[in-house]
């Protein structure tokens, strides 16, 4: 422990489990105070449990606009401030594009594109008002290339890397910065249920030999959302092990 994030008061969506939860456990560690924004409520509250005063659960569909702005609101209104959200909530269902259905496009369209969207706006005004503050965005390798099966859900995660730039670009001159994050293969239920065909091979695409784990992934977000990276704005961070290139 380091009080990397002491004092900051931080929003995890997703944060009930897998990487979102490995973030809260660390940004606790470090000294934030955490909101774990997910719709798993049980697994969310047993967590905020778990991590103690320093964090709480709050339910939080990300497609829902007014949703964003209850919590938000409750938010600042409690803790005075906000400083990080972490855009991690997401979701993934593998299907080659011809037989993608349009209710697969709009499923991953409105957690992983409109759930980031609405998310920058809804926090935007609160970080301005706190002095500035950082908001990572969760993309991921296959917003960097394309892999076969992944066009639905990587063509948002494409989006989420766009839509970085040009909240980073507005969000700037306020003192809010702006980033995004593309994992590679990162132990998670998200991974290991969905690609039976790539976790086969993943130790071999990986130049690193191996999956990442959710600590390693939080590590890199802690930095991002910390003020030691304070002159990074509109930059992608890769934690792929090499994968992607
Ligand atoms: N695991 C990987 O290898 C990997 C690789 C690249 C990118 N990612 C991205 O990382 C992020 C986290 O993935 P993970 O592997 O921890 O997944 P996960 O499935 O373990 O966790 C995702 C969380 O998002 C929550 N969620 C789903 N829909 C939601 C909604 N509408 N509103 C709020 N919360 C919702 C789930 O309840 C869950 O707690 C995702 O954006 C994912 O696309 C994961």
């Amino acid at each position: 422990m380091s009080d990397l994030l002491s004092g900051k008061v931080a929003i995890i969506t997703g944060g009930s489990q897998g990487m979102g939860a490995a973030q809260a456990q660390l940004f606790v560690d470090e000294g934030a105070h955490v909101v774990i924004a997910d719709i798993a409520d049980d697994l969310g509250q047993e967590l905020a449990e778990k991590l103690g005063e320093a964090a709480t659960y709050a339910h939080l569909d990300v497609s829902d606009a007014d949703a964003w702005k209850t919590v938000i609101t409750d938010t600042v209104t409690t803790h005075g401030r906000l400083d990080i959200l972490v855009n991690n909530a997401g979701v993934y269902k593998r299907a080659m594009i011809e037989d993608t259905t349009l209710e697969l496009l709009d499923f991953h369209y409105r957690i992983n594109q409109l759930g980031v969207f609405l998310g920058m706006q809804a926090a935007f005004p609160a970080m301005r008002d706190s002095g500035g503050g950082s908001i990572i965005n969760v993309s991921s390798i296959s917003g960097l290339g394309a892999l076969p099966g992944h066009a639905a859900y990587g063509t948002t995660k494409w989006a989420v890397r766009g839509m970085t730039k040009y909240a980073a670009r507005e969000f700037g001159p306020h003192g809010v910065r702006v980033n995004s994050t593309h994992p590679g293969f990162i132990d998670t239920t998200m991974l290991l249920e969905n690609s039976e065909e790539l976790n086969s091979s993943i130790e071999t695409v990986t130049p690193l030999g191996r999956r990442g784990s959710v600590v390693e992934l939080a590590e890199v977000t802690a930095f991002l959302a910390s003020d030691q990276s304070s002159y990074v704005n509109g930059a992608e961070m890769t934690i792929d092990g090499g994968a992607s290139i």
